[in-house]
């Protein structure tokens, strides 16, 4: 019997990087293993209100007694701590890093690790990639019922390789009424279905200002989708120390009405 050839450079390199992503792979999976439920917040345009739900429905869920997880994944522009008046960073214990907390989330956004607020990140698909699983394996997450996370707008290749890194349970889909919104929503959720991932359902925000009412209610219809509930344009968000769900009862009860359908949605994957 001849003894087993000896490997090329090219390949002894090419077998070293398969055990690399294989290691690193189970890395972020053990780190990620104690979170119950991975959330993505999502919309095909800017500005709609991703950043807003995300932490609205962070803050309630965590209200409710849950523990929850914000995880801001806009690279280009991370916006979570500004939303929530974090200006603290983690702490480094060891070799993880312990995330900040704020109205009992806890919460890792890439504006820890900017200099500057202003600056401006361009990031491509293997530097985002790398990034959040070294965000994802370096935090001390513990064990949340919820980690939601605040994905970048549109179908370019920084949210496509967010979705692809963080193996997410299921999207809240965005939009306003406006049309051009509900096409471009359309859009974001068809990506969805082609990755072969969940589509919790659809949030109409900015609902009953000058877009109208109803165009979010109609979009779930049109794609089959469960609709989880409207938030209506309010002076609440604008002014406020805390997130306006906390801050008025009116925004708090479209919160709740939202988490609850949610919920509905996951238990219908998740039996528990
Ligand atoms: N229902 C609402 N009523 C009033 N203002 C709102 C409402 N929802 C969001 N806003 C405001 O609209 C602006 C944009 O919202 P937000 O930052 O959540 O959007 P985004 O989709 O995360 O944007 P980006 O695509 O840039 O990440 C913010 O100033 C926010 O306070
Ligand atoms: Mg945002």
């Amino acid at each position: 019997m001849s003894s087993p050839r000896k490997l090329t450079p090219q390949e002894e390199a090419r077998l070293a990087q398969v055990r690399a992503n294989f290691q690193e792979r189970r890395r972020v999976s053990e780190s990620l293993e104690g979170i119950g439920t991975r959330i993505g917040v999502y919309s095909g345009k800017g500005g709609v209100g991703k950043t807003t739900v995300a932490t609205n429905l962070a803050v309630t869920l965590a209200a409710q007694g849950k523990d929850v997880a914000l995880f801001d994944c806009d690279i280009d522009c991370p916006n979570v701590t500004r939303v929530l008046r974090i200006t603290e960073g983690p702490i480094q214990n060891g070799e993880k890093l312990v995330p900040p907390s704020r109205f009992g989330v806890k919460v890792m956004s890439m504006a820890f690790f900017q200099d500057n607020e202003d600056e401006a990140i361009v990031w491509r698909g293997p530097m985002i990639h790398n990034a959040i699983n070294q965000f994802l394996h370096s935090t001390e997450w513990g064990n949340p019922d919820y980690m939601i996370v605040d994905l970048p707008p549109g179908t370019s290749d920084a949210p496509l390789t967010v979705m692809q890194t963080l193996n997410l349970d299921g999207f809240v889909i965005v939009t306003t009424p406006h049309e051009l919104a509900v096409l471009d929503a359309k859009r974001s959720i068809n990506m969805i279905k082609k990755m072969n991932l969940k589509v919790f359902g659809v949030v109409e925000n900015l609902s009953g200002g000058v877009f109208g009412t109803g165009g979010g209610q109609a979009l779930a219809e049109d794609m089959g989708l469960p609709f989880l509930g409207a938030l209506t344009m309010s002076a609440d968000y604008t002014n406020s120390k805390k997130p306006a769900s906390l801050e008025s009862d009116a925004v708090g009860a479209e919160f709740t009405t939202i988490t609850e359908a949610l919920k509905v949605q996951i238990a219908a994957i998740k039996p528990t």
